[in-house]
């Protein structure tokens, strides 16, 4: 299929474990024209996001274009997760210092001007390249086709903190533009995540595969981290799950909810706070996912890394 009736995708991301994955598999479905991937401060710092990004497109020997962007929040002292290791990749082989372009934000600017209504955006990072791209540009808020956001906790507890999921967390006031703009959104929440893991073991799925043994090398520190950080056993497949709505959206029980961020308070920083009384006033802003099927999920994630 040519690359004019592929998806046109940006993905945004921190890379990261799951960022890794998530860019593997869109990368390997061979569904979209994956225009650039730009990278974000969160899982580690900017230099180190931006590393793993091009050690991820090295291991696909993929030429998709790498555009650093905000080494810190909209107006927030940065902070870091520890889940994925001091250098944001632990278990992976980092031997390039990728050049820092500092350009995410005009990139996605500039691509979404040149393709109207045909950039979807893939957000599984903190959210401060989109929301700086939005707030310099706001011409390119109708252009936009969608964006699909991994983040947030709707009715289950935070992994950050006691209500939010991290990449919401480490940037609120960069949610709340973005929950704020009226741009198509689709939320891939913890609610839906959190049942979505696999063991080291599943991966052996993937032992014929040249991505087997970085992949196992990463898989065992991620799944230490999670143990260590999140008290969870096993890969949770965040940023994947949110990748694979692109892929199969019929795959996960969707319900539009009327969401704002909490911006203002310490003790619940990053909170989605979702209208869910029956009788309250509602304006819908955001389609969310409330839950995943995890067999569907995991027998076409492995399929697809194994091409
Ligand atoms: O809360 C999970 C999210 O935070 C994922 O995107 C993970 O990579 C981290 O960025
Ligand atoms: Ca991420």
């Amino acid at each position: 299929m040519a690359n004019i009736e592929k998806q046109k995708l940006i993905i945004d991301t921190d890379p990261g474990h799951d960022d890794a994955l998530a860019i593997m598999l869109l990368e390997k479905s061979g569904l979209f024209d994956i225009q650039a991937i730009t990278t974000v401060a969160g899982n580690s710092t900017i230099q180190n996001t931006t590393n793993n990004a091009r050690y991820i497109l090295d291991l696909l020997d993929s030429k998709i274009p790498i555009y650093s962007g905000a080494n810190a929040p909209l107006t927030r002292k940065l902070i870091l997760a520890e889940v994925h290791g001091p250098n944001g990749l632990a278990g992976a082989n980092i031997t390039k210092q990728e050049p820092l372009t500092g350009t995410a934000v005009e990139r996605i600017i500039e691509l979404v001007k040149n393709n109207p209504h045909e950039i979807s955006i893939l957000a599984i990072g903190p959210l401060t390249n989109i929301a700086d791209a939005l707030t310099r540009d706001s011409s390119i808020i109708p252009l936009i086709r969608e964006i699909v956001i991994m983040g947030g906790a709707i009715a289950v507890p935070g992994n950050k903190n006691r209500v939010a999921e991290f990449n919401i967390f480490v940037d609120p006031d960069a949610a709340d533009i973005i929950f704020r703009a009226p741009i198509k959104k689709t939320l891939i929440p913890l609610d839906a995540c959190n049942n979505v893991f696999l063991s080291i073991n599943d991966f052996e799925e993937l032992k014929n595969s040249p991505l087997y043994r970085p992949i196992k090398e990463m898989m065992a520190h991620y799944i230490q981290g999670i143990l260590n950080f999140e008290k969870t056993s096993g890969a949770i497949m965040y940023d994947p799950l949110a990748a694979y709505f692109f892929i199969n959206p019929v795959a996960f029980e969707t319900e539009m909810m009327d969401i704002k961020i909490e911006t203002q308070s310490e003790l619940t920083r990053g909170m989605t706070v979702a209208e869910r009384r029956s009788w309250g006033e509602k304006n819908p802003n955001v389609l969310v996912a409330k839950s995943a099927d995890r067999a569907e999920f995991t027998k076409n994630f492995l399929e697809i890394l194994n091409r």
